[in-house]
């Protein structure tokens, strides 16, 4: 995955795309370039590592005039992250220059035809192919030239093209991977989201499937796949400028973790109306809803860690059978789907290429497919039958937090909404549900009260090799998220258990000093959770226990406990896992680590 910024106006486009680029880091970072044309020629700079290098080499951008450039920030997929790879890349004379996000799936058979017909490459990239292959069709008429390119390559893209030929315009394509168009009075822009444009614009246009976009200074325009014009309609974004900003937070992950009492807060109130749950986007009958035999939910990373909790949620208060799946497995597996089944896809982002195989998957198999997003406009918010918004508003650093709130929220409600439907709860539990619903942003924000006694204990396991996280139940979905919290931002070798497995195995690792998270909000399975807290502790483990308020004799044998306010069984993940980012969170701010940019990862996973 990476980002692009692309800018034809009034003023100098390479400030204004090192800007838009900086707030598309969490994308990729392992090198970015920009190019722009002078006039003359189209000069290119690009640098290895963080986008500050290229920051501090071209002055800001001073060093490259020009009012029409494109940029990218880089999350190496073909060819290892360097000068030579980074983007953007040009044709052999240096007229074409292209940026992308994505992967061109055919690009060797591509690379391999033009090499026939006498072309070099300098790159491993696949980028490189697009520069050339426009070279080689090229016509003097640049649409004509795209869409032909367009119906050659195959796979994930978005892309932003300058001619310096016809250095009048920023051409853009996308297909599966993310690309806006912005206009204001300074000029017009292409962005891979939002917040890099954001100080300049609020009209965006979402560019759909195959569509091609024509930017001049004071237009855009749009064409289809076969170059016919098509209108669209602007966006208006109603983001809060300071909301992609850190806002006076060292890190955005800690900025994000304090949203979330209202990331739940926004995703909750507006669905719960007069004691009843009223979920407008989804489009299901009480009829329907009574007839879905099964539900599928299929996401990746800590949105798949949330559906493993509301598995336990729809089975355990509605008795509704449900599959949990992970994307990247589900899509290859060739998975039991019976059209009444419902599936459920969850994603931050939107744009991870597995996730939205998934629903194409399920689409194919004639199930619908509902869809619990966080990114307006994104793919799979726009192929979903139904889109159940997380209002979590921008989330910028990599390791999601506030989403993954917002995600067990809606996840919730729609449990809620089943379990009633189906017969499975009263009224009288449906309002005290509801009840606890409503506590938890309150509940959330006094967890975040303690931060200080997380982050002292943080501080003494700065050092930690190994980290255990067990828990049963809900309890184990819990631990699957703070494990990968932690390891993630940390590099902390961490792994989640459920606490009755550790004796099949995982046990032997434990050695004197060894820190176990054991996590017992599950009042059935408490005194089970705790048996195994006393194994481990008989192997010498240091245990950190998260449970519930009241349970204090577990003093007897953790040797660090941290509660949570009381919930019913099932709400329980949204209290537990603050403190467990929050232990993440300085343990990374411990070894000094960037937090928000943890190294090898990104942002949104375009690629499979
Ligand atoms: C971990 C993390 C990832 C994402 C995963 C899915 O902190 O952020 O595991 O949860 O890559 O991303 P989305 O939700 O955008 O589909």
């Amino acid at each position: 995955m990476c980002g692009i910024v692309g800018f034809i106006g009034k003023e100098q486009a390479a400030p204004i795309i090192l800007e838009g680029l900086a707030k598309l880091e969490y994308r990729g970072y392992d090198s970015a370039g920009v190019a722009v044309y002078d006039g003359e020629s189209i000069k290119v700079e690009k640098a290895m590592g963080r986008l500050k290098v290229l920051e501090e080499m071209t002055h800001y951008g001073s060093t490259l005039p020009g009012t029409i450039g494109i940029g990218h920030t880089r999350w190496a997929t073909h060819g290892q992250p360097s000068n030579i790879n980074a983007h953007p890349h040009l044709n052999a004379k240096g007229t074409i220059s292209v940026v992308h996000n994505g992967i061109i799936e055919n690009y060797l058979q591509l690379k391999n035809r033009l090499i026939r017909h006498g072309y070099e490459f300098q790159s491993e990239t696949d980028t490189e192919v697009v520069a050339q292959m426009l070279d080689y069709y090229y016509s003097g008429d640049p649409l004509e030239d795209i869409v032909k390119v367009l119906h050659r390559i195959e796979g994930s893209f978005s892309l932003g093209i300058i001619f310096s030929e016809q250095p009048d315009a920023i051409y853009a394509v996308r297909k599966s991977s993310p690309l806006i168009v912005g206009k204001s009075a300074e000029g017009s822009f292409i962005a891979s989201d939002v917040p890099a444009i954001l100080k300049y614009t609020r009209k965006v246009y979402y560019l759909g499937e195959n569509e091609v976009a024509k930017l001049t200074c004071d237009d855009v325009t749009f064409y289809d796949a076969d170059g016919e014009q098509i209108e669209k309609e602007p966006v208006e974004i109603k983001w809060d400028a300071e909301a992609a900003e850190k806002g006076g937070y060292e890190h955005f992950m800690l900025k994000e973790i304090y949203e979330e009492p209202k990331a739940v807060r926004e995703t909750l109130m507006p669905r719960i109306k007069d004691d009843r749950i009223e979920i407008e986007e989804l489009k299901l009958t009480d009829e329907e809803i009574r007839k879905i035999p099964k539900i599928h939910i299929v996401a990746c990373g800590s949105a798949y860690h949330t559906g493993v909790t509301a598995k336990y949620v729809f089975e355990g208060m509605g008795r509704i059978p449900v599959d949990v799946d992970i994307a990247s497995e589900f899509r290859y597996r060739d998975p039991l789907l019976s059209e009444e089944d419902l599936v459920i896809v969850i994603s931050q982002s939107g744009e991870t290429a597995d996730t939205l195989e998934a629903l194409r998957i399920a689409h194919k198999k004639g199930c619908k497919v509902l869809g619990i997003i966080n990114v307006l406009g994104s793919s799979i918010s726009r192929e979903a039958d139904m889109v159940m918004y997380t209002w979590a508003g921008p989330e910028i650093s990599v390791a999601t937090t506030k989403a993954y709130s917002a995600q067990l929220a809606a996840l919730y409600l729609l449990a809620l909404k089943f379990s009633y439907v189906k017969g499975a709860i009263s009224d009288q539990e449906l309002a005290a549900y509801i009840d606890d619903l409503k506590r938890l942003p309150d509940q959330i924000e006094l967890l975040l009260g303690g931060k200080e006694r997380i982050q002292r204990f943080a501080n003494r396991y700065v050092a930690a090799k190994d980290v255990f996280f067990i828990g049963r139940g809900i309890d184990y979905a819990i631990s699957l998220e703070g494990s990968l919290k932690l390891k993630e931002i940390s590099y902390v070798h961490s792994e989640a258990y459920a606490a009755g497995e550790l004796k099949h195995g995982t046990i032997s690792l434990i050695e004197e000093g060894t820190l176990v998270a054991a996590v017992l909000t599950q009042k059935d399975l408490y005194q089970k959770t705790m048996s195994n807290i006393v194994e481990v502790k008989a192997r010498g483990a240091f245990v950190l226990a998260v449970t519930n308020e009241g349970n204090t004799e577990i003093e007897k044998n953790a040797d660090y406990v941290i509660y949570i306010p009381e919930t019913n069984k099932y709400f329980a993940n949204s209290l537990a896992i603050i403190p467990l980012q929050l232990f993440g969170y300085y343990v990374s701010v411990g070894k000094g680590y960037d937090v928000d940019h943890p190294r090898n990862l990104a942002k949104s996973v375009t690629v499979e």
